[in-house]
């Protein structure tokens, strides 16, 4: 008999292994702390502090989450790292044993953050910089050291059990990274596999789209410091492209910054839309919790809340983009119904359009151009490759005018009411290209899933995506296919 329930027990245990569970998650965006003259480690135990009264603030309320996520480089910025030296006192070397940070002995910044996932028996996410000895023979700092932009996964007892290091280190000229990037997968007792990435990596193959196609995970872990840029690149539009374009569940964790760029936070469902998402105009830091895959009921938000939210954003810094390359025409003023194939080389675009004009405009307004452009973008030391079709704002007929805001929102109209739009494009049927559905509204967040249409077709050489806006828009910023082609890149 007791033979009998031993044998029972494994097969529970088996089975609970298996079974995926619903698990709640919270993403949290953090605006670090401000003074720069701090030491470093008085520096760390105050953003620390700030991860911990979080985590409090949290646990207030239920649900309780099994995992909660922090993001990139928020434990030392604002630290004005420039050089390898300034780094170093930032980093800490994570042993690979599987024994619990929470300890007396040997204690470092993370012991406090183990003990903390130790005592409310959470998972944890923490971005910060590893140190190892270096092992190569020709390579090796001066300092003896490799040191890296890891994200440091805690389980519910504060070990550690997973270690990705960002491979497309962006302006981190003193950080090492790994000869190619790693894919690293961790399990949970909740019965779902994780990965994950961290902010430039998102634009790239490796790792992030390889994890989904070739290694089937499903719940992606994205920390970010991300320097929004108009029209394609701002920080929620890149989350959620991504999630809908792939289908799989990325939580997002972002820096806040609103002067220099920096927000956006969400879980994001794939296909079915944004669980939760923000990204705050202030200085301040919030956590979004919520219960996956669980769908709240989604509510589209009224023209008044996303002009509300706009204003509050004119204050946030947003990156601009040269456009001037691209080929463009323009959507003149009445115009109802719009057929047009735009190409630049060999990309060419077919829009179809049925708009409404409100012809009593008085204030400003954008000027609606319809884009075409192959090529490359040059971002911070990175070429990309990238194929774009789409539907931009700008401030005038010009082209240099684009990806530009008016400064007061208060100040701007908007007479034209887009009923529907269809962009069609075709691509090379290749492993080395993606494309993504990209959108923006004036309050620089993107449209809600349930507004558009992305859908692709295989031809004989090419593959057909179509994006389809469904539901009348009249705050729109960028609709667009976005690309990219891996083949371009150069770096
Ligand atoms: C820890 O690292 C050492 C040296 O890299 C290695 O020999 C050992 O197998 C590792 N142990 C575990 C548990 O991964
Ligand atoms: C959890 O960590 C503590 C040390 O903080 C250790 O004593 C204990 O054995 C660990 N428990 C489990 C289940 O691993
Ligand atoms: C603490 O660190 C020292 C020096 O790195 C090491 O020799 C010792 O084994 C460590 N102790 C524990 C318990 O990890
Ligand atoms: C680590 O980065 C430093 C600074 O860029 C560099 O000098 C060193 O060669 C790198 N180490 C390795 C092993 O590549
Ligand atoms: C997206 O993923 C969900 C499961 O997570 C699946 O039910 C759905 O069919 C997928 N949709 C598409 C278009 O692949
Ligand atoms: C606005 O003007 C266009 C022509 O410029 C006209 O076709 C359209 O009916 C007008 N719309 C309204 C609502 O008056
Ligand atoms: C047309 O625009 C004017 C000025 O922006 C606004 O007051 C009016 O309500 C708008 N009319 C409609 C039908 O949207
Ligand atoms: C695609 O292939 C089919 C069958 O081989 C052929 O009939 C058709 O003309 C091809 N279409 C194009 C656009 O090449």
């Amino acid at each position: 008999m007791e033979k009998f329930y031993a044998l029972f027990l494994i097969f529970i245990s088996l089975w609970a292994k298996t079974i995926k569970m619903d698990y709640t998650a919270a993403v949290v965006e953090f605006y670090p702390d401000q003074v720069e003259d701090l030491k470093p480690e008085e520096k760390l135990k105050k953003n620390v502090d700030g991860y911990l009264n979080i985590l409090d603030e949290i646990l207030k309320k239920q649900p309780k989450p099994d995992i909660v996520i922090f993001p990139e480089a928020v434990l030392t910025a604002k630290s004005a790292i420039v050089k390898r030296s300034d780094a170093l006192p930032y980093t800490v070397e994570i042993s690979n044993s599987s024994e619990s940070l929470c300890t007396a002995v040997n204690t470092t910044f993370l012991t406090r953050l183990a003990c903390a996932a130790q005592q409310s028996k959470i998972y944890l996410v923490i971005n910060l910089i590893e140190r190892e000895r270096c092992k190569s023979t020709s390579k090796c700092a001066k300092d003896g050291w490799d040191i890296f932009n890891a994200n440091i996964v805690l389980d519910r007892n504060g070990s550690v059990i997973s270690k990705y290091p960002k491979y497309y280190l962006f302006d981190e000229p003193f950080m090492n990274r790994t000869a190619t990037p790693e894919v690293v997968i961790f399990d949970t007792d909740f019965g779902e596999k994780f990965a994950s990435f961290t902010c430039f990596d998102i634009l790239f193959k490796k790792p992030a789209l390889d994890l989904v196609y070739k290694h089937q995970v499903t719940n992606i872990i994205f920390t970010t410091m991300w320097y929004s840029k108009l029209p394609f690149l701002a920080g929620l539009q890149m989350q959620r492209q991504w999630s809908y374009a792939v289908n799989a569940t990325l939580l997002a964790a972002g820096a806040n910054d609103p002067e220099r760029a920096n927000g956006g936070s969400g879980i994001h469902l794939g296909r079915k839309g944004s669980l939760v998402s923000g990204i705050l105009d202030n200085t301040r830091s919030q956590a979004f919790v919520a219960t996956v895959p669980q769908l709240l009921a989604q509510v589209r938000e009224t023209t008044e809340e996303i002009d509300k939210k706009a204003k509050q954003m004119d204050g946030f810094f947003l990156y601009d983009e040269d456009l001037t390359q691209y080929t463009s025409k323009i959507i003149q003023f009445g115009k109802q119904g719009i057929k047009n194939k735009i190409c630049h080389k060999n990309l060419c675009c077919d829009f179809k359009m049925s708009l409404q004009w409100n012809n009593t405009t008085t204030k400003k307004y954008y000027v609606y151009h319809m884009v075409a452009y192959t090529g490359v973008l040059y971002i911070y030391d990175y070429i990309l490759g990238i194929d774009v079709c789409g539907v931009i704002a700008c401030l005038t007929k010009n082209l240099n005018s684009c990806s530009k805001r008016f400064p007061n929102y208060d100040d701007v109209s908007w007479p034209v009411t887009f009923k529907r739009i269809q962009i069609k494009a075709q691509f090379e049927i290749d492993d080395q290209k993606f494309q993504y559905p990209n959108s923006l509204l004036s309050n620089i967040k993107p449209l809600p899933a349930e507004d558009f249409d992305w859908t692709s077709r295989t031809l004989n050489t090419t593959i057909e995506k179509t994006f389809t806006l469904k539901h009348p828009q009249n705050r729109l910023m960028t609709f667009a296919i976005y690309g990219r082609d891996f083949n371009k890149d150069k770096h």
